[in-house]
C-alpha cells in the first residue's frame, strides 16, 4: 500500500484504459485525466448521429481531438469508433485493445443518450434506444472486456449512471429504468468479478455542464440555463458540475485507496440525493 497522502491517486503507469463515449463531454475529461496518470487510452465513441436522440452525438474530429490532447500531454491514445448497441463493433472493437496492447486494466463505461417525455409517450423506438445504450450498452462492453479485464493485475471497472440511477425523476422513465438497471448490474458484476480482484463501482452525477444537457435543451425547446434550473433545484449546492469533477471521483475510484471498494455507488450530484 502507498503512502495514503498519495494514494488517493492513481498510478496508471502501464495500464491500458477504455473509456466509452470518449469524444467529448465527461468522456473526455475522463480520457485526458487516466492519460494524465500514465493510461494509455482507447478512446470509443459511436461518432455519428442517430435517429434517437435528436441532438447530434460526438462527431470523428472530436474523437482524433481527443486522441491529438492525449498525445499533447505526452500519452498514448487509440481513437475506436463503435456502436456500444451493437454487439459486433463491441467484440471487434476489445479485439482492437488487445491486439494493439495485449492487456486492458481499466474500463469506465460512459456512452449514453437522453430523451424526454411522460412514460405514455415515448415511442418504441426511444424506449429501445436508451435502454439498448444506457444499460445494454453496459453489459455488453462489459461482457466483450471481461476476460482481459480478470487477467489484469488490478482491473477496474466504473460505470457512470446517475442520480436517476436511485431515485425517479419525472418524464425521464426510461433514462430512470436503465440507469436502476446500471446500478443493480454493478453490483452484480463486483460480486462475480470479486475473485478475480476487479472491482465494480458507479458514480452517480447530478446536473453536468455537457453537450448532453445543451441537446436535451435543444429537443425541449429550452435554454441550456432552463434545464440547469430545472434540475439545479434538487441539488443542495446549486451550480452546475463540471465534467472534471466526476473524473475526479473517478480518478480516486481508480487509486490504491479504493482498492476495497466494490459495488458502490458514488453520488457527485452537489447532495441532491439528500433529499
Ligand atoms: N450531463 C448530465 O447532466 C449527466 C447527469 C447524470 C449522468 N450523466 C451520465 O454521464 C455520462 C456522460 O454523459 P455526458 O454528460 O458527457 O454526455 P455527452 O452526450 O456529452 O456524452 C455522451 C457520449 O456518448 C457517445 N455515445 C452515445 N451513444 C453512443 C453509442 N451508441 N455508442 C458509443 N458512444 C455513444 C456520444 O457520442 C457522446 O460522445 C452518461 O452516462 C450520462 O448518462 C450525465
Amino acid at each position: 500500500m502507498r503512502d495514503p497522502r498519495t494514494a488517493a491517486l492513481p498510478d496508471l503507469t502501464g495500464q491500458v484504459a477504455l473509456v466509452t463515449g470518449a469524444g467529448r463531454g465527461q468522456g473526455r475529461s475522463h480520457c485526458l485525466a487516466l492519460a494524465d496518470a500514465g493510461a494509455t487510452i482507447a478512446a470509443l465513441d459511436v461518432c455519428r448521429d442517430l435517429d434517437v436522440p435528436s441532438y447530434p452525438l460526438a462527431t470523428r474530429a472530436e474523437l482524433d481531438e481527443v486522441v491529438a490532447d492525449v498525445e499533447r500531454l505526452g500519452g498514448r491514445a487509440v481513437p475506436l469508433v463503435a456502436d456500444v448497441r451493437d454487439p459486433g463493433e463491441v467484440t471487434a472493437a476489445v479485439a482492437a485493445v488487445e491486439k494493439a496492447f495485449g492487456r486492458l486494466d481499466v474500463l469506465v463505461n460512459n456512452a449514453a443518450i437522453l430523451t424526454s417525455a411522460p412514460f405514455w409517450e415515448l415511442s418504441e423506438q426511444q424506449w429501445t434506444a436508451v435502454v439498448d445504450t444506457n444499460l445494454s450498452g453496459v453489459w455488453r462492453t462489459t461482457k466483450a472486456a471481461a476476460e482481459l479485464l480478470r487477467r489484469s493485475p488490478r482491473g477496474r471497472i466504473v460505470n457512470i449512471a446517475s442520480t436517476g440511477g436511485v431515485r425517479a425523476v419525472p418524464e425521464f422513465a426510461h433514462y430512470v429504468a436503465a440507469k436502476h438497471g446500471v446500478v443493480g448490474l454493478t453490483r452484480a458484476m463486483a460480486i462475480e468479478l470479486a475473485n478475480d480482484g476487479v472491482t465494480v463501482n458507479a458514480i452517480l452525477p447530478g446536473a453536468v455542464d455537457s453537450p448532453m444537457l445543451a441537446g436535451l435543451a435543444d429537443e425541449l425547446g429550452l435554454t441550456p440555463d432552463d434545464v440547469h434550473k430545472r434540475w439545479l433545484h434538487d441539488q443542495l449546492l446549486v451550480e452546475v458540475i463540471a465534467p472534471a469533477e466526476v473524473t475526479g471521483a473517478l480518478l480516486w475510484l481508480l487509486s490504491d485507496s479504493a482498492r476495497h471498494v466494490t459495488g458502490h455507488c458514488l453520488a457527485v450530484d452537489g447532495g441532491a440525493l439528500a433529499r
